[in-house]
């Protein structure tokens, strides 16, 4: 069993992303990340909080906007087209989720295609879908797809089974994985909370894609022997014993699973990092694309 480290290949992307940080920087160019964040849920304050550490440390222009829980969608809307318009942002990423007065749709559409480091503005969602590489890819599934290659192991003719299908993972995962060329071409079964007999479906895979939100949800009877496990999950669950009074786990039963698999990543340590590190580098391709 291989256990697949997520911050090894997280710092090897860092590295690259600070070669190419350097070339723009040779060009007067600082690459600008602003991160909004509406409310004060606590899971969505610490991945800001990250997000904005790493830019701050890569030597990236980061801008932080923390809003109050009860901002009006008019409010929100207004600070988007705000850092649109700033020359010295090149990446603009609202967490999801907002609170319930927000019309996250619309919010997304608002944001300047080019600037959607998330690629969650249907133009980006098209390009993804259309094999576009103009594009700009979810953080996470991307983060994915480069642990995979970045590991040797093969997607190619593999069978792929995602386990949830939102916007932020599921999708994006699904149409990475189909997709034409390295990292893709597998033959992909979107699973969710719907699908019937999960467990033969996912016993199926020869790749198990876990990004169903639930904590420990995929135990040893979901997973083949060999199979390759991704575990998207970032969960709180209670744990008197740390000092948070909480411990992360993933949507995979880590213990009841690793030795089936033919490689695994751990929560933390796997998914989380890549997510980060492929912000930070969608971040600069927008500002190389914004100055070509
Ligand atoms: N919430 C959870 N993951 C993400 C992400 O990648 N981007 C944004 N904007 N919100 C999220």
């Amino acid at each position: 069993m291989q256990r697949i480290d997520g911050a090894a290949v997280a710092a090897k992307v860092m590295d690259e992303t600070k070669v190419r940080i350097a070339a723009l920087a040779a060009r007067g160019i600082r690459p600008g990340l602003a991160v909004v964040l509406v409310g004060d849920d606590p899971a969505s304050r610490a991945y800001v909080r990250s997000k904005d550490r790493k830019a701050a440390e890569l030597g990236l222009h980061s801008v932080k906007h923390e809003l109050p829980a009860d901002t009006t969608q008019a409010v929100l809307i207004a600070l988007v087209a705000e850092l649109n318009a700033d020359p010295a942002v090149h990446g603009i990423l609202v967490q999801s989720p907002p609170p319930p007065q927000i019309n996250e749709a619309e919010v997304v559409l608002a944001i300047d295609p080019r600037k959607d480091v998330d690629g969650f503005h249907p133009v980006n969602v098209a390009k993804l879908a259309m094999e576009d590489p103009t594009g700009f890819v979810p953080c996470t599934p991307l983060g994915c797809i480069r642990l995979l290659q970045e590991t040797g192991l093969e997607t190619a003719g593999k069978s792929a089974v995602v386990v949830g299908r939102s916007m932020i993972v599921g999708k994006p995962m699904a149409l990475l994985l189909m997709k034409r060329g390295p990292g893709g071409d597998a033959t992909v079964t979107v699973a969710h909370s719907r699908t019937q007999n999960l467990a033969e479906v996912t016993r199926r895979a020869d790749i198990v894609i876990a990004a169903i939100g639930r904590p420990h949800f995929l135990g040893a009877e979901h997973i083949r022997e060999g199979a390759v496990v991704i575990d998207v999950g970032i969960n709180r669950m209670e744990d008197p014993q740390h000092p948070k009074g909480y411990r992360l786990v993933g949507d995979v039963d880590y213990d009841a699973v690793a030795a089936k698999c033919a490689a695994i990543t751990p929560v933390p340590g796997g998914v989380g990092p890549m997510t980060i590190a492929m912000l930070m580098s969608n971040c600069v391709t927008a500002a190389e694309r914004l100055n070509s």
